[in-house]
C-alpha cells in the first residue's frame, strides 16, 4: 500500500488531499476547519482530517508532495521587483519577510508541521503541473487535451498540453505578467469586489450589462492572438509593482476611480463586467480551438482558478470543438493539493491508470462526515429540541412538504464537499418556483448583495427538459452554465424586457417574471446547473426525486450552507449556529430535523450579531 499526501498552502485556499494506491481517499480545504475564508495558512487541520480518514499516523505516509516550487516562485518575485525597481518596493517589502520566514524553508516547515517522525519523501511539483494533474487524472478520459488557467503559479499563468494513460505533458506556457486570471481580477478589483473571491460576483454581474468596453479592453489592455495566446499591456496595471491591481491610466480609460466596496453599482460596472466576461469567453474559445488543432483530442480537461468561470466553460462546451469537457471541481489552488498527490502516484511512480467512466472524484464528497448519533450529542449539549427520523422516506416527505410550502431548509448530509461549491452535502435549499425566493435567500439567509443569482440543482435525467443541455450531459460539479430551456421561459412584454435590461435598481430587474423557475433563472435566462444523480449524491438525489414526484418540479435552489463571508459549514455545530443566526426555517442534520418556531429555540439577538460579525464581508 502506498499513500501520498498532497498539500497546497501559503497563497490562498490551503488544502490537503490523501491518495492511497491511486484512490482519492480524502480532501479538504483548511478554511472549513479554521472558519477563516480562503485561509492560506499551513493546512494542519485538513492534514489531520485526511490522515484520520485514511486511518494513518503521519509516519505511515510514504510521500508528501507540495503543490508548487517555492524557489522558482521566489525567483519570480525577485525578478519582477528588479524589472520594476524601485517602484515595486512596497509590495516587495510586504512579501519578503513571509518568504524568508516559512516559504523558502518549506521542507523544514512541512517536517515541523507533520511531526518529527515523518519518514516520507518530500516532493515539490510545479504549480501548473499540479493543476493539470488535478484536471486529467481524476477525469473520465483515457486521453484528453489539458488547459490550465489561473492568476499565476511560479511563472506560468496558462498552460496547455495533453494527458494520456498515466502521463501528462504540458507543451506550451504563457508566463507572468501575461495572465487572464490577473486581468479578470483587475476588473474584479476595479468594480469594487475582493480579488481572489469576488471574481464570482463579477461573473454574476455580467448579465446585467452590455459588453460596450470590449474594444477598449482589446485595444489598450490585451493583445489576443488567433491561437488565444495574449499579451497584457502592463502600463495599465499595478500588480507587478504595487499593492493594488490597477493604476490611474486604467482608471482614466474606464471613466473614473475604482468603485468603493459596498457602494452603489452603476450601469458602467455592469457593462465592464459584461465586457471582461465577453473577452474571457473569446480567449477560451480561441485557446480551445488551438489546443484541439494541436492535440486532435475530442476531450478537454480544465483546472486553475479561471476554470471556475462556468459561463465561459458552458460556452466552450456549446460552441467549441470538444465533445466532452471535465473540470476539476476544486479548480483553484485547493485542488493543487489533490493534483500534486495524483502526480506522484501516476507520473512519478509510474503506476498504471484506467479512467473511471464516471470520473474518480467521487462527487467531490471527500470531506469529513458525522453520524446521526454525533449530531444528537451536539444538539443535546446545546439544549436543542429535535426529531430523529429512522425511516428515510418519512424524513424526505417532511422536508419535501416544507420546501413545497416555501420554507428554506438547511441540508447537511454525508461527507463535506471539496472545492468552492455546495453540491448537496452542505447546502441551503429552496423552491425555485417561488418568485420571492431569490431576494429572501439573498437578504434574510445569506445577508449578501441582492443582485446575486442562485444556482439550480436538477435531477440528472430531467436536466435536458429544463435547461439547454444535451440529453445525458452531466454537470455534477456545478461548473457549467446553460440557458433555461425555451419551453420553461415566460415571454416578457416589451416593457418587462426594458425593465430587465435597464432598471437602475437590480431588484426590480429580478422581480420580472422570466421562467417557471424564476429563483434560479438569471436576467439573461442563464443558470449555473448542477445535475444530481443517485450514484454520486445518494440521499440528496432521493430528496429531489421525492420533491419531483410531489410537485412536478425536478429542480431545487441549491446554495452554499453559509452566510456571506463565512466558509461553508463543516461540522453539525457550524450548521446549527448558522441555522440559528439566519431566517432559515428548518435544518436537516443527517437523520435529525429541526424546525424553527416549533421545536428549535431562536438565537438571542446579541448572540446572533456576534456570530455574524466574526465573518468579514467577502
Ligand atoms: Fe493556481
Amino acid at each position: 500500500m502506498t499513500t501520498v499526501l498532497g498539500i497546497s498552502a501559503f497563497y490562498h485556499d490551503s488544502a490537503a488531499a490523501l491518495v492511497r494506491d491511486g484512490e482519492i481517499v480524502a480532501a479538504a480545504q483548511e478554511e472549513r476547519f479554521t472558519r477563516r475564508k480562503h485561509d492560506a495558512g499551513f493546512p494542519s487541520q485538513a492534514i489531520d482530517y485526511c490522515l484520520k480518514a485514511a486511518g494513518l499516523e503521519p509516519e505511515q505516509v510514504d510521500y508528501v508532495c507540495f503543490y508548487e516550487k517555492p524557489l522558482r516562485k521566489f525567483e519570480r518575485l525577485l525578478e519582477t521587483y528588479l524589472a520594476f525597481a524601485p517602484s515595486g518596493f512596497a509590495s516587495f517589502r510586504m512579501a519578503v519577510p513571509l518568504w524568508l520566514k516559512e516559504r523558502l524553508w518549506m521542507s523544514r516547515t512541512m517536517r515541523r508541521a507533520l511531526g518529527a517522525n515523518l519518514k516520507s519523501s518530500l516532493i515539490f511539483t510545479d504549480h501548473h503541473e499540479s493543476h493539470a494533474a488535478s484536471a486529467f487524472f481524476p477525469s473520465p478520459f483515457d486521453e484528453a487535451a489539458i488547459l490550465t488557467l489561473d492568476g499565476v503559479g511560479e511563472w506560468s499563468t496558462t498552460t496547455f498540453g495533453h494527458g494520456s494513460g498515466n502521463k501528462i505533458t504540458l507543451a506550451q506556457h504563457l508566463q507572468f505578467p501575461h495572465s487572464l486570471g490577473l486581468l479578470y481580477s483587475a476588473f474584479t478589483y476595479y468594480c469594487g469586489f475582493r480579488v481572489n473571491s469576488g471574481e464570482y460576483k463579477l461573473m454574476g454581474l455580467a448579465p446585467y450589462g452590455r459588453p460596450t468596453y470590449c474594444d477598449a479592453i482589446t485595444k489598450h489592455l490585451i493583445d489576443i492572438k488567433p491561437d488565444g495566446s495574449f499579451w497584457l499591456n502592463t502600463e495599465y496595471f499595478n500588480y507587478c509593482q504595487g499593492l493594488t491591481m490597477t493604476n490611474d491610466r486604467f482608471h482614466r480609460l474606464f471613466g473614473g476611480p475604482p468603485r468603493a466596496p459596498e457602494s452603489n453599482l452603476e450601469q458602467r460596472h455592469m457593462d465592464l463586467a459584461a465586457s471582461i466576461q465577453s473577452v474571457t469567453e473569446d480567449i477560451f474559445l480561441r485557446i480551445g480551438r488551438h489546443i484541439f488543432e494541436q492535440t486532435r483530442s475530442r476531450n478537454l480537461v480544465l483546472a486553475g482558478g479561471v476554470a471556475l468561470n462556468c459561463v465561459a466553460n458552458g460556452k466552450l462546451l456549446r460552441e467549441g470543438p470538444f465533445d466532452s469537457i471535465w473540470i476539476q471541481p476544486a479548480a483553484g489552488d485547493a485542488g493543487g493539493a489533490l493534483g500534486a498527490a495524483l502526480f506522484v502516484w501516476y507520473q512519478l511512480l509510474n503506476n498504471p491508470r484506467r479512467a473511471n467512466p464516471h470520473d474518480s472524484q467521487k462527487g467531490s464528497l471527500l470531506g469529513p462526515r458525522w453520524t446521526s448519533s454525533d449530531v444528537e450529542r451536539v444538539l443535546s449539549g446545546q439544549g436543542a429540541q429535535y426529531s430523529t427520523y429512522n425511516h428515510e422516506p418519512e424524513l424526505l416527505d417532511r422536508v419535501t412538504e416544507l420546501l413545497a410550502a416555501g420554507k428554506i431548509v438547511g441540508w447537511f448530509s454525508g461527507p463535506m464537499e471539496f472545492g468552492p461549491r455546495s453540491l448537496g452535502a452542505r447546502s441551503i435549499l429552496g423552491d425555485p418556483r417561488s418568485s420571492e425566493m431569490q431576494s429572501v435567500m439573498n437578504l434574510r439567509i445569506k445577508f449578501r448583495e441582492s443582485f446575486r443569482p442562485f444556482a439550480p440543482c436538477v435531477l440528472a435525467e430531467e436536466a435536458h427538459n429544463w435547461f439547454d443541455l444535451a440529453p445525458g450531459q452531466e454537470s455534477p460539479y456545478m461548473l457549467l452554465v446553460a440557458p433555461v430551456a425555451q419551453s420553461r421561459r415566460i415571454h416578457a412584454s416589451a416593457e418587462e424586457a426594458r425593465v430587465m435590461a435597464e432598471a437602475p435598481d437590480l431588484r426590480e430587474r429580478l422581480r420580472m417574471p422570466r421562467s417557471t423557475i424564476p429563483a434560479v433563472t438569471h436576467v439573461d435566462y442563464s443558470a449555473r446547473v448542477e445535475t444530481v444523480d443517485e450514484r454520486r449524491h445518494g440521499r440528496f438525489y432521493r430528496l429531489m426525486k421525492n420533491f419531483y414526484r410531489k410537485t412536478g418540479c425536478p429542480v431545487l435552489v441549491n446554495t452554499s450552507f453559509n452566510v456571506r463571508g463565512e466558509p461553508i459549514v463543516c461540522t453539525p455545530n457550524d450548521a446549527y449556529r448558522c441555522f440559528l443566526a439566519t431566517d432559515m426555517d428548518a435544518l436537516v442534520l443527517e437523520d435529525v430535523l429541526l424546525v424553527k418556531g416549533t421545536v428549535a429555540p431562536a438565537m438571542a439577538e446579541s448572540e446572533r450579531e456576534r456570530h455574524l460579525q466574526q465573518f468579514q464581508l467577502d
